[in-house]
């Protein structure tokens, strides 16, 4: 029910599971849904492609880098400008490439924290449609867990957790902050991984990755994590942490810091 009439801005919405959330935001009713993806080729399609299943002015695109934080504001200014609102934001726009660690940490870290500081400081509060608008993080199961084959892509999805966990502290009663843990999901993400690990020593980090995908019990699907996603917006609470893996959902409940440590 939350989503009915609400306005979305999805990073990252052209492709993978954060097309499959634009999707299940039109079908449970939502007003209007952004999608802001560099793929602009892509982007234009789905539209068109949506338009059709949908009706006519319920989703946009905007071309948007999420490292560059004014695209980001220009694209959010859009999106109210169009729908007049704007209640959830999703940060999903993602890359898992250590080749090309530094870019990895601008998109996945960087582009997070723009789109939470232009959510919470500017759009969500002006424009939220009821009491309260939603931010949604994209971290990983490897926000929660290491992996030797790809310690950079780990490292930003580590900070996702602290990044989330960091704002829900604040208690800002405006905006609720939520973050989504999936594990392995068939998306155009996983593709050619052995390509894309750091260039020096790569012989070392394919062969923990080779070892880590044996050790993957399954890929779900796109879909079933974006239903679970949009179920999660309207009755999640404030800092909660998710995993999806394996078509299951479980809570993620992180000890304070004494119950980390051990005794010496
Ligand atoms: N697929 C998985 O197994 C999996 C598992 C855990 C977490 N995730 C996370 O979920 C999110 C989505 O992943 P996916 O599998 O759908 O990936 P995907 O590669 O299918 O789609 C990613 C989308 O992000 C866009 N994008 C990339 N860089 C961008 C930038 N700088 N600015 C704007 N858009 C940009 C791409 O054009 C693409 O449309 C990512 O944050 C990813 O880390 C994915």
């Amino acid at each position: 029910m939350f989503i009915s009439g609400k306005v979305a801005f999805v990073t990252g919405g052209a492709n993978g599971i954060g097309l499959c959330y634009v999707k299940e935001l039109l079908k449970n009713s939502a007003k209007g849904v952004t999608i802001a993806d560099l793929d602009a080729k892509q982007g234009h399609k789905i539209v068109e492609e949506l338009s059709k299943e949908y009706g006519k002015n319920r989703v946009i695109f905007v071309k948007v880098d999420v490292t560059n934080k004014k695209e980001l504001n220009d694209g959010m200014k859009k999106t109210v400008e169009t729908f007049k609102n704007l209640d959830i934001i999703i940060n999903n726009a993602g890359i898992m490439n250590d080749a090309i660690w530094e870019k990895e940490i601008d998109i996945n870290i960087k582009g997070s924290i723009h789109g939470c500081l232009l959510g919470m400081d500017e759009y969500i509060p002006k424009y939220k449609s009821s009491s309260e608008g939603v931010i949604v993080n994209i971290s990983s199961t490897l926000g929660i867990e290491p992996c030797g084959g790809l310690p950079a892509y780990t490292a930003t999805k580590h900070a996702i957790i602290g990044l989330s966990r960091s704002l829900a502290q604040l208690n800002n009663k405006n905006v609720k902050i939520l973050t989504i843990c999936p594990g392995p999901t068939a998306t155009a993400l996983l593709d050619d991984l052995f390509n894309k690990t750091p260039n020096t020593s790569l012989e070392k980090y394919s062969n923990v990755i080779k070892q880590q995908l044996a050790s993957i019990k399954g890929m779900q699907e796109a879909p079933a994590v974006a239903e679970y996603v949009i179920k999660l917006i309207g009755d999640a609470k404030n800092g909660t942490i998710w995993v999806i893996e394996n078509n299951e959902i479980n809570e993620v409940i992180i000890p304070d810091k004494e119950g980390l440590l051990k005794k010496c």
